[in-house]
């Protein structure tokens, strides 16, 4: 039940960059955002979802170039795109707005206005690469040169995709402009910073009030702990963005007004709506704000994002949910296999509820990857979805519309079963809130288990066609569709097509707050089908359609990681140095959630490795095995210690991961080959 007075809570996901089509990426982040947000709305409370697009920055001035149109055409198309491509995977925006609008400027102005007034702003020259030809400022990526340390040609100016090495781009040989083919010259430039180290007592305090995950907050304890660094804030003319008051040329960095999109659209929603706005920015008020977002983008909403509002003295978030990346088939995506899929390719061939079901079935609330292999997605689905879970209604269906007028009976005989399964709804509500999707699901789908073999116990099929069993299979049937609609009620957040089908199949709505017992005597309407199996085929036609053999890679969004050629060169591999190691001691590490220090010996020597192997092995069960480690990793400094090389593990993470172990005969030390 839900609690008596509404909670009023809002809730964002990243904003999308304007200047790209969605992929399934994306819509990992804003289906996980969308279950959680219409779970509350299911159970009573005022839960609202904003987004909007990022419309700023150099690389989407650069494209609409290069398209022929005007900035602003260009991110009006990629608005309605995205916002097509949303609501086919039924994303319930409350309001989807632009950072490029007047409620984003007034507000960018203002809080960046609040930060002058505290002296949070710090004004000093920088020396900067300069394209003289296209005569603008460039940011490292758009520079390309030779490696200093490999010689390999055309690498960007921050680090060799051949060899691994990062760098300035000053280092670089030959460096050109990677829009016109200019050399580079040095220019100064006047900056604005962020004075972020004055934050530092306010960030650690807020690193460890519970807001965030233990994952992130030790990731973001890495920087505070290794000194917080004042932050660039500006950039110079031409920009596409908004021009910082008072500074002609000077334009606010697209980060620093990207989450400032979040109260501009609320605030659009606000005013279109006449909903208040001051209780969810204002310091003190009882109401919830959260922000789900990848965990490429943690430092923005971890660090510069809390201290902004901070200084400008408005609230600072609930909490941050982080989630992972999205892989397919066990790798980053790519557009070579054709698993880079974009989110309209999808849905031309699948629909959207097949992947709302699968993401609601991996996601977990920590940040580890997220794994879509596509077979066991076709699987899962017909299986979970259609074998188990419709099948209970199509099962019933035909017996109530032929001899029961779709009536229920006027008495449930199981009264106790169907209790029970709305009972479970509490465990389920709190996996929900906790975003432990992935065990609401096997709970959901446990209860469907219980419903299909109460029918298999009765058959009704059997029943129909004795004499004077009537009312037997009437009674069967009334108990397999209450079963039924409670499931559904608990699969709406995720299922809201199939729920809304099966809300017109059994006339009534499906909300967890309506929950209190069996319908009785209640007329249905007719069944019809919810949601039929997936063809392999059609997950073949996606793949397909997806496939780009000799597209470049886009730098477009890093919550997935493309993977154009992934071929080494044998020297390279020569390089890797894999031994095996005993393991003589395995021990937890105090303040860590995922590491165990391991004592490897590799016969003449021992190292000291930390491994993020604790979900997946207890450190007893490993002393004495044998594995495979990297020997000749650089020793790398961690906050618990030094590791000194690391061991070889297979499997999505969690608790899948499998330590390699070699045949028997295999000693310590042993060099594998
Ligand atoms: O990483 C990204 O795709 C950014 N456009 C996310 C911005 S989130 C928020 F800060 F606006
Ligand atoms: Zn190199």
């Amino acid at each position: 039940m839900a609690a008596t007075s509404p909670r009023k809570i809002l809730v964002t996901s990243a904003l999308p960059y304007a200047n790209g089509p969605l992929h399934l990426g994306h819509m990992l982040e804003q289906v996980q955002t969308d279950i959680w947000v219409r779970f509350q709305a299911s159970r009573g409370h005022d839960c609202l979802y904003v987004c909007a697009d990022d419309a700023h920055g150099t690389a989407i001035m650069l494209a609409a170039e290069k398209l022929g149109i005007s900035p602003e055409q260009h991110i009006d198309n990629m608005r309605e795109a995205h916002q097509q491509d949303s609501a086919g995977f039924l994303i319930d925006f409350a309001n989807f707005h632009s950072t490029h609008s007047d409620e984003n400027r007034y507000w960018s102005e203002r809080i960046y206005q609040s930060l002058k007034d505290n002296d949070h702003i710090a004004r000093r020259e920088i020396v900067q690469a300069f394209d003289p030809e296209k005569q603008l400022f460039l940011a490292d990526r758009f520079i390309k040169g030779t490696c200093p340390r490999c010689k390999t040609e055309d690498q960007y100016g921050d680090n060799c995709e051949a060899c691994g090495a990062t760098y300035s781009p000053a280092e670089l040989i030959d460096p050109v402009s990677a829009i016109s083919g200019a050399t580079p010259v040095d220019r100064e430039s006047t900056h604005f910073f962020f004075k972020l180290p004055e934050y530092e007592a306010m960030l650690k305090e807020w690193l460890d009030s519970d807001t965030l995950q233990p994952q992130v907050a030790n990731k973001l304890r890495e920087w505070t702990d290794a000194g917080l660094q004042e932050w660039d804030i500006s950039r110079d003319a031409p920009y596409f963005g908004f021009e910082i008051p008072g500074e002609p040329g000077k334009f606010f960095y697209v980060w620093l007004d990207a989450p400032i999109g979040y109260i501009a659209s609320f605030q659009n929603y606000c005013e279109r709506t006449g909903h208040e706005f001051d209780a969810f920015w204002l310091p003190g008020g009882d109401t919830e704000l959260y922000h789900f977002i990848g965990k490429d983008i943690i430092n923005f909403h971890g660090l510069f994002w809390p201290a902004m509002l901070h200084s400008a003295g408005l609230r600072t978030p609930t909490a941050i949910f982080v989630h992972g990346f999205l892989t397919v088939n066990g790798t980053k995506m790519s557009k070579s296999r054709g698993t880079f899929i974009n989110a309209d390719t999808y849905l031309e061939h699948l629909d959207a509820e097949y992947l709302r079901y699968y993401f609601a079935a991996k996601l977990g609330n920590s940040v580890d990857d997220i794994d879509l292999n596509l077979e066991d997605f076709v699987q899962r689905v017909n299986s979970d979805v259609v074998g188990k879970i419709v099948n209970i209604a199509s099962r019933c269906a035909g017996f109530l519309r032929k001899s029961f007028d779709n009536r229920l009976t006027d008495s449930c005989t199981e009264a106790e079963l169907v209790n029970d399964f709305i009972a479970a709804g509490d465990g389920i509500a709190e996996l929900y809130e906790g975003r432990e999707f992935n065990k609401a699901i096997r709970e959901i789908v446990a209860l469907a288990d219980r419903a299909n073999q109460y029918i298999d116990d009765k058959k009704p099929w059997v029943l129909a066609k004795q004499e004077g069993a009537e009312s037997q299979v009437h009674e069967t049937c009334s108990v397999g569709v209450n079963l039924f609609r409670v499931l559904m009620t608990y699969l709406k957040p995720v299922l809201p097509g199939m729920a809304e089908k099966a809300e017109a199949f059994l006339n009534c709505s499906l909300d967890w707050i309506d929950l209190d017992g069996p319908l009785l005597g209640h007329q249905l309407n007719k069944f019809k089908p919810l949601l039929t199996r997936i063809e392999a085929k059609q997950v073949e036609a996606m793949v397909e359609a997806s496939r780009q053999p000799d597209t470049p890679v886009p730098a477009e969004h890093p919550q997935v990681q493309d993977e154009e050629d992934d071929t080494i060169q044998f020297d390279d591999f020569a390089k890797v140095d894999l031994r095996i190691a005993e393991i003589v001691a395995a021990d937890h590490v105090e303040g860590a959630d995922k590491l165990l220090r391991l004592t490897l010996s590799l016969g003449d020597r021992q190292k000291q490795v930390f491994a993020g192997i604790k979900s997946a092995y207890r450190p007893e069960d490993l002393v004495g095995k044998l594995t495979v480690m990297v020997a000749n990793l650089a020793p790398r400094k961690m906050r618990f210690g030094i590791s000194e090389g690391m061991v070889l593990a297979a499997g999505p993470g969690g608790e899948e991961l499998y330590l390699l172990e070699p045949h028997p005969g295999a000693k310590p030390g042993m060099q594998v080959k």
